[in-house]
């Protein structure tokens, strides 16, 4: 039995980790570390009630701060963890600030690192998720990589021992929860009833399956610019139909007070849980975004998606057209967004593998460290 110390903290990490820590601790133990970077109830402990996630053996508490004082605070705290837990090998997901602290302090123990979603890269240094993921696989033992491409990333940056092309552990998410979503959601009364509660300054929200757009900003470059964040919503306001955001924290404490005076077609709530956020994408028309997650899972549902940002990580979702990388000029946007949709029912390659990526992440690990 292996001892494995699982270090999350953001909201993306909770359902990548999900597929995985059910199965690894069907033979391992795990013990599972919330760094506390995400805190607010919808954006970490909805996720863990709604998707079976097990309870956090620790919660560091490390909450908000600058890059430098949210991962030094983090790389102490987890290093007295580790030092106590004694693992066999510590895994990390992603790219965050709290992948980055959790593979430092492992390495430093010396102590293997496995890390899932290796290989990622958008090749924009200014990217604090570029800066992380670049040096958590340069840290790592094992890397798992989602796709094909982002083994061939890291062959190039001389890395090759050690790592797998495994699929992503974000498309076993989605083939394993949209039935629950579907499910709890589309028995619920549809999307008026889920939206009907809803303040919409436009009056009541009509929202049916396939009339209106989906999206989400939170990638700092887009966030925390207050200029550029009024261009985006600017965009959105010329769009057609409705606008659903489920807003990010961080995006609603640049917004401020604007946030009240936004364009009447656009529809702000609150971050909504993962089975909530599963049947919306699927019924959207569109989804516009900046969030990495999202738009592999639009590409997953077979969902139209345009990416807010000049250069994406997930560049085999851009086959077919499915995706589009409008940046963030207003023009740009709206012109993408409203784009004919000539792809739609076009055949595409699954290049995310088979839906069973924590099966044989699980398994390599087992022959690597043996046990
Ligand atoms: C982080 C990750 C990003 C990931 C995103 C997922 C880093 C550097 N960035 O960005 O890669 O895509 O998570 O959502 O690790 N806040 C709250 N409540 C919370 C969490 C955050 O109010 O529960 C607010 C705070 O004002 C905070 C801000 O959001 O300062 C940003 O949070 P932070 O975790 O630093 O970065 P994210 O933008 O969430
Ligand atoms: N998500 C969610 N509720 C929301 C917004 C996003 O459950 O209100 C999910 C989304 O479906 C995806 C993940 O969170 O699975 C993506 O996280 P995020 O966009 O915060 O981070 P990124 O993927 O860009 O790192």
């Amino acid at each position: 039995m292996l001892r494995i110390v699982t270090v999350v903290g953001a909201r993306p990490q909770f359902i990548k980790a999900a597929p995985i820590s059910t199965l690894l601790r069907e033979r391992h133990l795990e013990i599972l570390v919330h760094t506390g970077q995400h805190y607010d109830h919808n954006m970490s402990e909805l996720f863990f009630s709604e998707l079976g996630i097990p309870l956090p053996d620790y919660n560091l508490g490390v909450g908000s701060g600058s890059h430098g004082q949210q991962t030094g605070r983090m790389l102490e705290r987890l290093e007295e963890v580790m030092i106590v837990e004694k693992p066999d090998a510590v895994l990390v997901y992603g790219d965050t600030n709290s992948t980055l602290a959790g593979a430092l302090a492992a390495s430093k123990l010396g102590i293997p690192v496995l890390h899932v979603e290796a290989g990622l890269r958008s090749y924009n240094k200014s990217m604090p998720e570029e800066q992380n993921r670049v040096l958590t696989d340069h840290l790592a033992t094992l890397l798992f990589c989602p796709t094909q491409t982002a083994v061939e990333n890291l062959r190039r940056e001389g890395i090759s021992e050690g790592v797998w092309f495994t699929g992503d552990v974000m498309y076993d998410a989605v083939l394993r929860f949209s039935g629950m979503s579907q499910e709890r959601y589309g028995a619920a009364g549809g999307l008026d009833r889920i939206m009907g509660g809803v303040a919409f300054q436009g009056g009541k929200t009509e929202l049916s399956a396939g009339q209106y757009y989906l999206a989400t900003i939170h990638r700092a470059e887009n966030a925390d610019d207050p200029q550029r964040l009024e261009g985006i919503f600017g965009a959105f306001g010329m769009l057609d139909k409705p606008v659903v955001v489920p807003m990010h924290p961080r995006t609603r404490r640049i917004l401020g007070e604007k946030t009240a005076s936004l364009p009447q077609n656009i529809v702000v709530i609150e971050p909504v849980g993962y089975l909530l956020m599963l049947y919306l994408v699927a019924n959207a028309y569109m989804v516009l975004t900046d969030s990495g997650g999202l738009q592999k899972e639009a590409y997953f549902l077979r969902v139209p998606c345009t990416t807010l940002r000049n250069e994406t990580e997930w560049v085999e979702t851009l086959e077919n057209g499915w995706n589009v990388l409008s940046g963030v000029d207003s023009d740009s946007i709206v012109r993408n967004a409203m784009r004919p949709l000539q792809c739609v029912g076009c055949d595409q390659r699954m290049a995310f593998g088979q839906g069973n990526a924590a099966e044989i992440i699980i398994r390599r690990i087992e022959e690597r460290l043996g046990r």
